[in-house]
């Protein structure tokens, strides 16, 4: 269920003023507000250092925002270096973390000049053969996910036990395996499943050595995971680090520890406007269709299993039973039903909050119904929209 406020007219008036500005759908972006969660981030781990996941918000103003703050980027495709190439950053500050490569993507990542990769399997592992004099890899583990919204550990990771015949089988074919890598699961709601990996790692880590003539692993790689506050409260990154921050004490002394966080940075930096373009009485329920919906930002309602905090506006105190339906022609295309909203009226706008990860990074053209246009506030460096919502 999405939870709904009713927020009163007066309240409207800047988003109003962006729709008259810019038009509708919008997805408003705030910079600053990203900028935010990346220091608070550091904050509870200090010595990480964070690799921006890209695939969650793939955003030009995004990425520079965060690599005038430092932070590195985690590439997953060939697209995602193109999008990058754009912003200044160094190549030294980005790792390739698709467990699933093809040689075409090997190299384009090479070309830009990134140089660590990850690989969960010996079949990865071989693809490294003829580039492993310029390349040092990272081994994916894969671990249960038993608090986590979705499951990164079914598709990709090797399991703890293979780690020795990998660490092994690089020894043979030359190719440096520098560390160690996973990822708990999205929106991951208790930091165990966090702790668990990392001290399975730790050992294997302690261990390393053994396989690797003496020289131990270097790098461990905690991926993301941490979670934001949509419908349900979620503990504050500071106490839901807390255990992670005491888990990695056991890892060796000379242990680098990065991190890739997508929806942690990007959530909350984007929240959603769309316009009511319809209204029908059905069955005593009033359906309000908006330009926005499941093909468009909201789909990470189908995909990321999200629902979105919504607000609408108005004055009156009654309410019936609603509808908020997306534009296109499927009937799978409804955002919330069995709700009660005040009646609305056409042109009327519905904000979607907490919508900056996955949202418009899944949204597709289906029906050709424009995708919301994004609207950037506090743009890096720049004179831009500069106040914040
Ligand atoms: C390899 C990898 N790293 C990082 C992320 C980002 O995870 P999150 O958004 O949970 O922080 C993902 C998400 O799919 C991923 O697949």
């Amino acid at each position: 269920m999405n939870a709904i406020t009713i927020a009163p007219v007066s309240s409207a008036a800047q988003w109003r003023s962006l729709v008259a500005d810019f038009g509708s759908p919008l997805m408003v972006i705030d910079c600053a507000r990203m900028l935010q969660q990346y220091q608070q981030l550091c904050e509870a781990l200090p010595g990480v250092k964070h690799y921006f996941a890209i695939k969650a918000l793939p955003h030009l103003s995004v990425l520079q925002t965060l690599a005038q703050a430092g932070a590195g980027f985690d590439l997953a495709s060939s697209g995602e270096i193109n999008l990058l190439r754009q912003v200044a950053v160094s190549p030294r500050q980005t790792l390739y973390t698709h467990p699933i490569k093809r040689d075409s993507d090997i190299r384009s990542a090479l070309r830009f000049g990134c140089t660590t990769f990850v690989v969960d399997s010996p079949q990865e592992m071989e693809k490294f053969l003829p580039y492993r004099q310029r390349v040092a890899l990272l081994l994916r583990l894969s671990f249960p996910n038993p608090s986590s919204s979705i499951n990164l550990s079914r598709k990709f990771g090797c399991s703890p036990k293979q780690v020795p015949l990998l660490l092994k089988l690089s020894q043979r074919m030359g190719v440096t395996v520098k560390g160690l890598s996973f990822h708990a699961g999205s929106q991951c709601t208790n930091p165990d499943n966090h702790v668990c990996a990392i001290l399975t790692c730790a050992g294997l880590m302690h261990d390393s050595a053994r396989y690797l003539n003496g020289r131990g692993l270097g790098v461990l790689n905690i991926g993301g995971g941490f979670p934001v506050s949509y419908i349900d409260e979620v503990p504050s990154i500071h106490a839901f680090c807390s255990k992670i921050r005491t888990a990695l004490t056991a890892l060796p002394d000379h242990v680098q520890v990065i991190s890739e966080p997508g929806r942690y940075l990007a959530a909350p930096a984007a929240t959603s406007v769309s316009s009511v373009m319809g209204i029908a009485l059905r069955q005593g329920c009033c359906w309000y269709y908006l330009d926005d919906g499941l093909y468009g930002s909201f789909s990470g309602q189908l995909y990321d299993y999200r629902r979105y905090p919504l607000t609408v506006f108005s004055d009156q105190r009654e309410r019936e039973s609603a509808v908020l339906s997306g534009p296109t022609c499927d009937s799978i295309d409804v955002i919330a039903e069995d709700i009660q909203l005040p009646r609305l009226a056409m042109g009327d706008l519905v904000i979607g909050h907490q919508m900056g990860a996955y949202t418009i990074a899944s949204a597709t053209d289906f029906n050709l119904f424009p995708r919301a246009r994004d609207v950037v506030l506090n743009p890096p460096g720049e004179t831009g929209i500069n106040f914040s919502l």
